[in-house]
C-alpha cells in the first residue's frame, strides 16, 4: 500500500478537492466521513479522474466521540502506518445545539472530535508524518469560554462558537508540536483563506461573484492543505501557522500561550475519556 493520508470532511468543499490531489500525488487516501453514501459518491468522481487511485471511505461523525473511537479502531485494523493525518472537516452552525455526548456541537465537532482522533493515531503516524489542522483567520477573534461548551442554557453566539473552535484548533496543533519536538513527526495549522464553501452562508455564497477576487474558490481553497500536506519545502516544519498564500504568519497572542494551550489539552483530555 502506499503512503497513507487520512482526511476528515472529504464530501465537499476544501476537503473534497485536497483528496483528489492527494489521490493524483500517488497516496493511498482513507477519507474519514459521517456521510458514507456522500463519501462513496466523491470517491467515485475521484476514481473516474484519477483512475487506479487507492481511496477508502470509513464513517466517522466527529460530533460523537464514540463514533471517532470507531473510526480510529478501523483506521487501526485496516490500514498501515499513516504519513499525514488531515482534521480538516469543520461546521459554522448559526443556532445552538449539543453533542450526543453533551458539548456544544461547533467545539465538539472542530476540536474535540478531532482531537481525540489524533490522540488515538499518534502512535500510528509514520515516520516522517505529517498532521496539519485546518483552523481559521477567525482564530484571531477566539477567546476560550470553556462554560460555554457544556452549558446547554448559555447564550449562543455562532461566530463566538466558531471562532472559539478555531482558536482551539490552533492552540492544539502548537500544543501538539510541542510534545512532537525531536521526533520526525510535525504538525502544522492554516487558514485556507475565505472560500466559497457550504461553510459560509447561504446569502454570501449567493453574491460570491460581487466579492470576488477576495473570495476563492475550492481549487485556491485547498493550497495551503496540499502544500503543508505535500510540499518539500516545509519539511521539518512544525508549530506554525500558514496563511492562505503559503507564508508561515505570526498566530494570535492568545493561541501562543503556552498556559492557555496546557489548560486546553487537559480539559480535551479529560472530556474526551467521558464517553
Ligand atoms: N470556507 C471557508 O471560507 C473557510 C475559512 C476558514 C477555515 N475554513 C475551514 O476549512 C475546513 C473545511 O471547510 P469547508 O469550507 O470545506 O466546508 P464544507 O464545504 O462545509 O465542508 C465541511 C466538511 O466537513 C464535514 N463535516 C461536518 N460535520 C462533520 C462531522 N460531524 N463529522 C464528520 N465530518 C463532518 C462535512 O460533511 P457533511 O457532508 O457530512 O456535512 C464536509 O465534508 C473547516 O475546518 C473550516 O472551518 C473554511
Amino acid at each position: 500500500m502506499s503512503s497513507i493520508a487520512l482526511i476528515t470532511g472529504t464530501t465537499h468543499g476544501i476537503g473534497r478537492v485536497t483528496s483528489r490531489e492527494l489521490a493524483k500525488a500517488g497516496r493511498t487516501v482513507v477519507m474519514l466521513c459521517r456521510d458514507v453514501p456522500a463519501a462513496q459518491r466523491v470517491r467515485n468522481e475521484i476514481l473516474a479522474m484519477v483512475p487506479g487511485a487507492s481511496i477508502h471511505v470509513v464513517e466517522c461523525d466527529l460530533a460523537s466521540l464514540a463514533s471517532v473511537r470507531a473510526a480510529a479502531g478501523a483506521v487501526r485494523r485496516d490500514f498501515g502506518r499513516i504519513s499525514l493525518l488531515i482534521n480538516n472537516a469543520g461546521i459554522a452552525p448559526s443556532r445552538q445545539q449539543m453533542s450526543v455526548d453533551g458539548f456544544e456541537l461547533t467545539f465538539a465537532t472542530n476540536h474535540l472530535g478531532p482531537f481525540l482522533l489524533t490522540q488515538l493515531l499518534l502512535d500510528r503516524m509514520n515516520s516522517p508524518g505529517r498532521i496539519v489542522n485546518v483552523a481559521s483567520r477567525v482564530h484571531y477573534r477566539g477567546t476560550l469560554d470553556l462554560n460555554r461548551v457544556v452549558n446547554a442554557k448559555a447564550r449562543f453566539n455562532p461566530m463566538a462558537a466558531y471562532a472559539q473552535s478555531k482558536l482551539a484548533n490552533v492552540l492544539h496543533t502548537f500544543a501538539l508540536a510541542r510534545r512532537l519536538t525531536g521526533t520526525p513527526i510535525t504538525a502544522n495549522c492554516l487558514h485556507p483563506g475565505v472560500v466559497a464553501t457550504n461553510l459560509l452562508p447561504r446569502w454570501l455564497r449567493a453574491i460570491k461573484p460581487l466579492l470576488s477576487p477576495m473570495m476563492l474558490d475550492e481549487e485556491r481553497g485547498a493550497k495551503t492543505t496540499l502544500y503543508l500536506a505535500l510540499s518539500e519545502v516545509v519539511t521539518g516544519a512544525s508549530g506554525k501557522y500558514f496563511d492562505e498564500n503559503q507564508i508561515a504568519q505570526p498566530a494570535a497572542e492568545a493561541a501562543n500561550n503556552v498556559l492557555l494551550q496546557e489548560a486546553l489539552w487537559e480539559v480535551s483530555e479529560r472530556w474526551v475519556k467521558q464517553d
